[in-house]
């Protein structure tokens, strides 16, 4: 195996530090001048260790493709009646047969395959057979992949009989920000350009965006640099550039954006007025002309 220095500065006829197999001057290093100069102007930068290679890239679309599946099963079967703990069987189900791994499984003791998370549950929340689901909830399943050490990432949120339209609309207005988000991905602007049309659009339709939890890096690792924020303002946080790959993954409260942890758990994560919040989640690779989705 090839060892590479990532400190040390490259030859510009040595290969490229992409694996291309082409000298460092006609691949890369165009690419590292540029980015030194939006860090030279005070710019929060990547660094080369969460910039995918296409051997990554394609990893990662390998695992997506089980995350993937994995949802799609849910969305088959979820009904209400259903305990949340069978939306986890079906994950880890879907997952082994597959040839992965469930990436929550065990992720800093986190005791299941999938979070799924209902109503004013705002994320990780701990699937239960005791745990019903009825008529008239949304629930957030999110379910992440290990595949050949390639991580992926997504959420869906799911409606449960007849849910009251205001529910379904915060349900549809947050699939809208994601969408928002994912027309926003442009390599050489800001993530906080990107977080900020995600925001304003709960705000004009009257949510908000919880504040300590956002999105991040994911690809070689579960969660890797850079923080994603989606109440961030123009100019600001990591320029994004082509093979940096992240979620999109806002969690939008119906009420204020105050939130809360079990205490009993650790885990889950509520509003703290008691009112919905809704999250959709995926996962994107940043390419020359904006990104593409990676899980959905
Ligand atoms: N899937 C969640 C995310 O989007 C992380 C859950 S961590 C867990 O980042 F341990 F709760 F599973
Ligand atoms: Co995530």
């Amino acid at each position: 195996m090839q060892y590479i220095n990532h400190n040390h500065k490259i030859g510009r006829n040595d290969p490229c530090w992409c694996g291309s197999g082409k000298k460092y001057k006609s691949c890369h290093m165009a690419f590292d001048d540029k980015i030194r100069k939006f860090a030279m102007e005070g710019h929060e930068v990547p660094s080369r260790s969460i910039i995918k290679t296409a051997k990554d890239i394609e990893g990662i679309k390998e695992s997506a493709k089980i995350n993937i599946a994995c949802l799609d099963e849910v969305g088959k079967q979820i009904h209400a009646g259903m305990t949340t703990q069978e939306i986890d069987n079906i994950v880890a189900d879907v997952t082994r047969s597959m040839g992965g791994i469930p990436a929550c499984l065990n992720y800093e003791g986190f005791p299941k395959s999938v979070c799924t998370s209902i109503n004013d549950e705002v994320c990780h929340g701990i699937p239960d057979q005791n745990r019903i689901l009825k008529d008239g909830d949304i629930i957030n399943v999110d379910c992440s992949t290990i595949l050949n050490g390639y991580f992926s990432d997504s959420s869906r949120m799911f409606c449960i009989g007849n849910v009251d339209p205001a529910w379904k609309k915060l349900v549809d207005v947050t699939r809208e920000c994601v969408q928002i988000g994912i027309d926003n991905v442009k390599p050489w602007t800001f993530l906080g350009d990107m977080g900020d049309k995600v925001h304003q659009h709960a705000l004009e339709n009257g949510y908000t965006i919880v504040r300590q939890i956002g999105g991040h890096g994911c690809g070689l690792e579960f969660h890797e640099d850079p923080y994603v924020s989606y109440v961030s303002k123009p100019g600001t946080e990591m320029l994004m550039v082509p093979g940096m790959c992240f979620t999109i993954e806002p969690m939008v409260n119906m009420g204020s954006d105050d939130i809360y942890e079990d205490a009993d758990n650790g885990w889950t994560i509520y509003t703290e007025d008691g009112k919905p919040s809704a999250q959709w989640e995926v996962q994107v690779v940043v390419t020359e002309t904006g990104c593409e989705v990676i899980t959905y």
